[in-house]
C-alpha cells in the first residue's frame, strides 16, 4: 500500500516571488481599500523573511518525511485552460510538465525565494495520477485529465509550479492536480472536502510503497487587482484554527457559509473582464480567496489530525494572508 507521509500547506501569491522592497510601491498603486495598512520597507522586509521561512520549514518536512511524491492541489490561472473550456478538477497524468517561458513582469524582473528557469522541465508520476484519477472516479468524481500542456509557453499551473520550486528539490516527481479556484463559479468548500477524502481513499488503496505528500498551494484571502481590495484576517484565523485540529469539514463550512457584504468591490464578479467569468460565484469568498479551497481539500486528506499553523503573514501590498502549515502525523 502506498503510505501517505503528510499534509502541507502554502500560499502561493505574488508577494512570495517579488522583493520587498517594491511591496510599498504596488500597495500605493494598486486600488486598495483605504484603511489598508501601507507599510514600510522595515515591515515588508520582515513579512518577506517570514514568508521565506515558512517555505524552508515545509521544504525541511519534506525531505524529512522522505516522501517519493507530491501530489499538488491548486488552480489553473489560464496557464492551460481558459475560457473556451474550463474544468472544475483536472489531474495532469503526463510525464513532464514545464514552467512557462515568460517571466511575469518582464525580463528584467527582480525575483526573490527559489526559483527555476524559464521553461524548466519538472517530473510528473503517470502511475500515482492515474491512480489517483480512476480512485476518485469510482467515488463520484469526474475529473478531466491532461497528459500535455496545450499552451506550452505558458507552461503549467503557476501555483503547481511553485511548489515544485520552493518545496522541491527541482527533481521529486508531482502530481498535479487543478481545480477551478479563480473562476466563478468555482468549486465549493464542501465538494472540496469531498474530494479530498477521495483522494486519501484512492492514495491508501494504492498497491505498491510509495510515500505521498498532498499539498495545497494557494490562499489565504486575496482579490488581487480588484478596486477596495482589503484583507479579512478573522476570515483565515477561523480557517487556521480549524485546520490546526483537524476540523476539515469545519473548514468547508466556514467558507460556504460566509456571505459577501453588499457593496463590497473587491468580490464583484458580476461583470464579465479579462480574469472575471461575469457568472456569480457560488457562496464563500470570491476570486484567490477561494484557493483556501485547496487548503480544505489537503486537510481532508488529513482530516481528524492536529496540524502545525507554522505561521500566518498579513501582507498589504496586494493585500494578502500569506500562511503556511503541515501535518506529520498522518
Ligand atoms: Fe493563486
Amino acid at each position: 500500500m502506498a503510505t501517505l507521509v503528510g499534509t502541507f500547506f502554502h500560499s502561493h501569491g505574488g508577494s512570495t516571488s517579488m522583493p520587498p522592497d517594491l511591496w510599498r510601491e504596488q500597495r500605493l498603486r494598486r486600488p486598495i481599500r483605504d484603511d489598508v495598512p501601507i507599510e514600510d520597507d522595515e515591515a515588508n522586509a520582515e513579512k518577506a523573511a517570514r514568508t521565506h521561512e515558512g517555505f524552508r520549514v515545509l521544504r525541511e518536512k519534506v525531505a524529512e518525511l522522505e516522501a517519493d511524491v507530491l501530489v499538488v492541489f491548486s488552480d489553473d490561472q489560464q496557464e492551460c485552460f481558459d475560457f473556451n473550456n474550463f474544468p472544475g478538477f483536472a489531474i495532469f497524468v503526463g510525464e513532464r510538465f514545464t514552467k512557462s517561458t515568460r517571466r511575469r513582469g518582464g525580463p528584467d524582473a527582480r525575483q526573490a525565494g527559489r526559483h527555476a528557469e524559464l521553461g524548466f522541465a519538472f517530473n510528473g508520476h503517470p502511475e500515482l495520477a492515474t491512480a489517483l484519477l480512476t480512485g476518485v472516479m469510482k467515488r463520484g468524481f469526474d475529473p478531466a485529465f491532461c497528459m500535455d500542456m496545450p499552451k506550452p509557453d505558458r507552461g503549467l499551473a503557476s501555483g503547481v509550479i511553485r511548489t515544485a520550486e520552493e518545496l522541491t528539490d527541482f527533481s521529486l516527481p508531482i502530481v498535479p492536480v487543478m481545480m477551478n479556484l479563480y473562476f466563478a463559479p468555482q468549486v465549493t468548500g464542501i465538494r472540496s472536502y469531498q474530494f479530498g477524502r477521495a483522494v486519501r481513499e484512492a492514495i491508501d488503496e494504492m498497491p505498491g510503497g510509495l510515500r505521498v505528500g498532498v499539498v495545497a498551494s494557494g490562499g489565504l484571502w486575496h482579490t488581487p487587482g480588484m478596486p477596495g481590495a482589503w484583507l479579512n484576517k478573522e476570515f483565515d484565523h477561523r480557517t487556521l484554527e480549524c485546520l490546526k485540529v483537524g476540523d476539515a469539514r469545519g473548514m468547508a463550512e466556514h467558507f460556504d457559509s460566509y456571505v459577501i457584504p453588499a457593496g463590497d468591490t473587491s468580490q464583484d464578479t458580476g461583470r464579465r473582464a479579462r480574469n472575471v467569468t461575469g457568472m456569480p460565484s457560488l457562496g464563500g469568498p470570491a476570486l484567490g480567496t477561494r484557493e483556501t479551497c485547496a487548503w480544505i481539500a489537503a486537510a481532508a486528506v488529513t482530516e481528524g489530525r492536529p496540524t502545525t499553523i507554522v505561521d500566518y503573514v498579513d501582507v498589504y501590498a496586494s493585500p494578502v494572508g500569506n500562511a503556511f502549515a503541515y501535518c506529520d502525523q498522518p
